[in-house]
C-alpha cells in the first residue's frame, strides 16, 4: 500500500481556491490546466502479483487432451475440463490418471474415462452454488415505470426473474480446499453470465449491474463490484473471470462505471469510499507497464495511449488445443508464444475473436492486438478518469478529483488527436509500427484502421463526446452511412469473417453503449436513433426469447429474432448482459401500451 501513497498525498495543493473551484463550478476546465505529469504520475508503474497457472490446470489440460481424442469432438467443450473440481488430492487423481490404459493414440476406452472422471471429479459448475439473493422480490416497486404494454411487462419480469437463476456463491469447499479448484475464492455472492460462462466475468458485470439497477436490487449490484475489489487487492487488477487460469489477463475496464452508476442511485458514500482506492491502484493498471504506449504527434507532443496486453505466452487453457492447432503453422516457439500472447491479449479486448485485430481477415493466426491502440479502451480509461474525478468530489477528496480531471483532459484530446478522423466522422483504431514494442511512435495517419467497427462510435457513450453537438453531427452522419445500423440492431463490423465480434452479430454492451450516448445527445435527431436501434434490440430480443425459450449472448443483426453464431464456442443463452441490456433500455424507454413488440 506504501506504494500508492504518492497518490493519495499528490504534490497539488489542495488551496482554498481548488475547494472553492469544485464547489462552484463543479465540472469545468480550469483557466490553466497543469500538466498531467506534475500532477499524476502513472509510470510509476504498479505489476501486481500474478499466481503462475496452478498445477492444477495443468493437470487438467493434460486430461482435456485425453478427453478430446477419446470422447471425439462432437459437443466437446474444452473449457468444461479445466472447471473440474477435485474429489481427492491432486497427487492420488494424476496418479489414477496415468495408471489408465491407453491406446497408441491416447485415448482411453470411453467407459473407462467416464468412470474415472466420475470418481475423482466433481462435475464443472459444482464449485459454484445456488444463493438466493437477499434483495430479489418477484415485482419490485417502481419497476419499469414507463412500460405500459402488459405482454412487454411480463416478459420484463421473466427477465427480471432470471436474476435468482443466475445468483451463485462459491461453496464452501473452495475456502476449506482452494487448491482442489480452478475457481477463485469470492467474498460475495455474485451474478454469472450462464451456461458455459460458469463464473463472474469482468467486463459482463457492468451490463449485469445496470439490469440490476432497473431491478432495484442494489446488494447484489454493490456485492459483485466488491468481488472484483477483491481480485484489485489480490492481483493489482480485475481479472477476465474468477478462474486460476484467467489470472494474468484483465478485460475491459469498467468497474468505475459500475462503482458510479451504483452511487447514482443509492448515493452510498460509503461505498464510494471503499471502493476509490482499489479504482486508483486499476488506473495505475492501465497506464503502465506494457499496457502504456506513446505516441508523438506534432504539435501536442507526447501522448500517453492504454493499449490491451496479456502477459501470457502458452495456450489459453480454457481453449488450449483449439490455440495449440492455430499455432502448429509456426515451426520456432517463438512465433508460437507470439502467437499465444496475442490470442490471450484479444480474449482481454473482450472482442475474441474479430477481424479487428487480425492483420489478414481470413487468417485467425494474424492476430495483432497488442500493436493496436484501441479506440474503445482509451474511452473506458477516460471514463474511468471522470468516475474516478466525480466520485473524489462526492466524498470531498477535491485534490483527488481535481487530478483526475486533468488527466482526463489529457485524455480527450489524446483521443481526438489519434484517434479521430474528421473526413470519416469517426475515431479509428491505430496501428503500431512493427517490431517497436518500446520507445515512442511517431503518428502517421495511414497509420489508422481505416475499416468500420462498431468500436469506432464509442467515443459516443460519454459525455466529453455526446456533448459536443458540431462533432456529434458528423458522427451521426457517418453511423447512419456506416453499414451498422441493420434492421435487429447495430452490427459489430461490416466484416464477415465468421469470428463472433464481427457482421452479421449484434452484441447487447455495443448496442448500449451507443444507444445511451445518442440518447443523452442534445441533437433531436440523435435520440430519435437512439429510441429507434433500442426498439429494433428489444424486439429481437423478445422474439428469439418467444421462439426458443432463452436470452441468447448475442443476436444476428440482419434478421429480427435470429440469434448469432460464430467463433470457438456453439452459441450461449442465459444470459446476463443481454438481459440487463433489455432491462436498461426498458427502463429508459418504457414501451407504450398500443405498440407492438412482434417483429
Ligand atoms: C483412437 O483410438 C481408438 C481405439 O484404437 C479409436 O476408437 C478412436 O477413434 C481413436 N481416436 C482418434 C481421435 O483417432
Ligand atoms: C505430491 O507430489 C509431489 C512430488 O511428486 C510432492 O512434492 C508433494 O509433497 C505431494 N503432495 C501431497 C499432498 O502428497
Ligand atoms: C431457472 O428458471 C427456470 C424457469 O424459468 C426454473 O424452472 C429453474 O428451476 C430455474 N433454475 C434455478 C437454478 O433457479
Ligand atoms: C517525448 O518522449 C521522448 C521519450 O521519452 C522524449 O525524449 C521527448 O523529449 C518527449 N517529448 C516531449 C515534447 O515531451
Ligand atoms: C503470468 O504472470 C506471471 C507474473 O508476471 C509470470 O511469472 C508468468 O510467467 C505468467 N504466465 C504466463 C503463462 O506467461
Ligand atoms: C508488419 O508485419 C506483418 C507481419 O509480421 C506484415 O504483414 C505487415 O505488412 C507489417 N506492417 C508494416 C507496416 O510494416
Amino acid at each position: 500500500m506504501a506504494f500508492f501513497q504518492p497518490l493519495l498525498t499528490p504534490p497539488c495543493h489542495c488551496s482554498l481556491t481548488l475547494f472553492l473551484f469544485f464547489l462552484v463550478v463543479p465540472l469545468l476546465p480550469p483557466a490553466a490546466p497543469m500538466p498531467l505529469h506534475e500532477v499524476y504520475s502513472p509510470r510509476l508503474a504498479y505489476r501486481g502479483p500474478v499466481i503462475p497457472v496452478s498445477n492444477l490446470v495443468k493437470f487438467l489440460e493434460r486430461l482435456q487432451v485425453v478427453a478430446l481424442n477419446s470422447f471425439g469432438k462432437l459437443d466437446f467443450d474444452l473449457k468444461y475440463y479445466v472447471d473440474l473440481s477435485l474429489k481427492f488430492d491432486l497427487n492420488s487423481t494424476e496418479r489414477a490418471f496415468d495408471a489408465l490404459s491407453r491406446s497408441s493414440n491416447g485415448s482411453v476406452p470411453v467407459e473407462d474415462l467416464k468412470t474415472f472422471i466420475g470418481e475423482y471429479f466433481d462435475s464443472a459448475g459444482t464449485d459454484m452454488v445456488y444463493s438466493d439473493p437477499v434483495d430479489f422480490v418477484p415485482r419490485p416497486q417502481g419497476f419499469l415505470p414507463k412500460v405500459e404494454n402488459a405482454g412487454v411487462r411480463a416478459w420484463a419480469l421473466e427477465i427480471h426473474n432470471y436474476w435468482k437463476n443466475l445468483s451463485r456463491k462459491v461453496s464452501d469447499d473452495i475456502i476449506h480446499r482452494p487448491d482442489a479448484h480452478t475457481l477463485l475464492p469470492l467474498p460475495m455472492p455474485c451474478v454469472i453470465p450462464g451456461a458455459r460462462f460458469r463464473e463472474v466475468y469482468y467486463w459482463d458485470s457492468y451490463w449485469i449491474i445496470r439490469g440490476l439497477l432497473a431491478s432495484k436490487m442494489y446488494d447484489t449490484a454493490k456485492g459483485i463490484v466488491i468481488n472484483l475489489i477483491s481480485m484489485i487487492d489480490e492481483f493489482g487488477h480485475v481479472l477476465n473471470g474468477a478462474r486460476a487460469y484467467y489470472t494474468n489477463r484483465s478485460q475491459p475496464p469498467l468497474l468505475s462505471s459500475m462503482v458510479y452508476d451504483i452511487y447514482l442511485r443509492t448515493g452510498d458514500l460509503e461505498f464510494v469510499r471503499n471502493a476509490l482506492p482499489a479504482l486508483i491502484k486499476e488506473h495505475t493498471f492501465w497506464n503502465s507497464g506494457f499496457h502504456s504506449v506513446t505516441v508523438r504527434k506534432a504539435p501536442g507532443g507526447n501522448h500517453s495511449l492504454s493499449r490491451y496486453y496479456a502477459m501470457w505466452n502458452e495456450p489459453r487453457p480454457e481453449s488450449s488445443l483449439l490455440d495449440e492447432k492455430l499455432a502448429s503453422k509456426f515451426v520456432n516457439n517463438y512465433d508460437k508464444q507470439r502467437l499465444y500472447s496475442e490470442l490471450a491479449s484479444t480474449a482481454e479486448s473482450g472482442w475474441d475473436f474479430s477481424s479487428r485485430w487480425m492483420r489478414d481477415h481470413t487468417d485467425l493466426s494474424t492476430l495483432a492486438t497488442t500493436s493496436i491502440l484501441p479506440v474503445d479502451l482509451n474511452v473506458f480509461i477516460l471514463k474511468m478518469e471522470l468516475d474516478i474525478s466525480n466520485l473524489a468530489r462526492a466524498v470531498g477528496d477535491f485534490c483527488l478529483a481535481y487530478k483526475f480531471l486533468e488527466a482526463s483532459l489529457v485524455r480527450k484530446k489524446t483521443i481526438n488527436s489519434i484517434f479521430w478522423n474528421s473526413e470519416k466522422g469517426q475515431w479509428l483504431d491505430y496501428w503500431l509500427d512493427n517490431g517497436s514494442h518500446k520507445g515512442v511512435h511517431t503518428w502517421d495517419a495511414q497509420n489508422q484502421n481505416k475499416n468500420i467497427y462498431a468500436s469506432n462510435f464509442i467515443p459516443l457513450w460519454i459525455e466529453s463526446f455526446y456533448s459536443d453537438s458540431i462533432q456529434m453531427k458528423k458522427v451521426l452522419k457517418s453511423l447512419r452511412n456506416s453499414g451498422l445500423l441493420c434492421n435487429a440492431g447495430i452490427a459489430t463490423s461490416t466484416i464477415n469473417s465468421g469470428e463472433q465480434w464481427d457482421f452479421p452479430n449484434g452484441w447487447a454492451p455495443i448496442q448500449h453503449m451507443i444507444v445511451e450516448g445518442l440518447a443523452r445527445s442534445e441533437l433531436k435527431e440523435a435520440r430519435v436513433l437512439a429510441e429507434d436501434m433500442a426498439v429494433r434490440w428489444l424486439r429481437t430480443n423478445y422474439v428469439a426469447y418467444k421462439k426458443t425459450g432463452y436470452m441468447h449472448e448475442k443476436y444476428d443483426v440482419q434478421k429480427c429474432g435470429d440469434f448469432g453464431a460464430g467463433g470457438e464456442y456453439v452459441p450461449q443463452t442465459g444470459f446476463g448482459w443481454s438481459n440487463g441490456v433489455v432491462l436498461a433500455f426498458l427502463e429508459e424507454f418504457g414501451w407504450p401500451e398500443d405498440q407492438n413488440i412482434d417483429c
